[in-house]
């Protein structure tokens, strides 16, 4: 998988990526962990209203695992609405949006032998850091 994206301004939305030096190759369903970082993408553009969002896109490795964070700026998520966060249909964007985004993605990367987890303060932005298991280790 190929991430290519440089920085750049879209809409007064900036994105930055730290990657570190080399690439990553680890064992996953690439259209699964895409999907995965495409909707976080998504949500972090969804809480990004106004000019002066910065989205970060962040790997590391350590021998065993990867780890990809997807980190914004913007409006955060309150101590209240975090423990609700990866249930299904939890959203707080109305009928247009299915709630499903962060369950279905949740399941993805546990099926994955992974884990993803959110640290996120109201009216200070959130982080999503996912990590996978270098080697894979997909559950049947
Ligand atoms: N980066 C983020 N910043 C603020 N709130 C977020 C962020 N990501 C997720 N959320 C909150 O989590 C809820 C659930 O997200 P998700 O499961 O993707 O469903 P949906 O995007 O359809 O609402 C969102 O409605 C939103 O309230
Ligand atoms: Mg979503």
């Amino acid at each position: 998988m190929l991430i290519t994206y440089t920085p750049y301004l879209m809409g007064g939305v900036k994105f930055t990526k730290k990657f570190i030096a080399g690439s990553i190759v680890f064992q996953a369903v690439e259209d699964q962990v895409k999907q995965v970082i495409i909707n976080l993408i998504q949500n972090t553009s969804d809480s990004i209203s106004e000019i002066g969002g910065h989205i970060i896109l962040t790997t590391d490795k350590d021998e065993i695992h990867l780890t990809l964070t997807v980190q914004d700026n913007e409006q955060g998520i309150s101590e209240k609405n975090i423990k609700s966060l990866f249930n299904p249909f939890y959203t707080t964007k109305g009928i247009n949006d299915s709630g499903l985004g962060l369950s279905i993605r949740h399941g993805i990367i546990k099926s994955h032998g992974g884990n993803i987890t959110v640290q996120s303060k109201a009216g200070e932005g959130s982080t999503f850091p996912i990590t996978l298991p270098i080697q894979g280790n997909l559950s049947k």
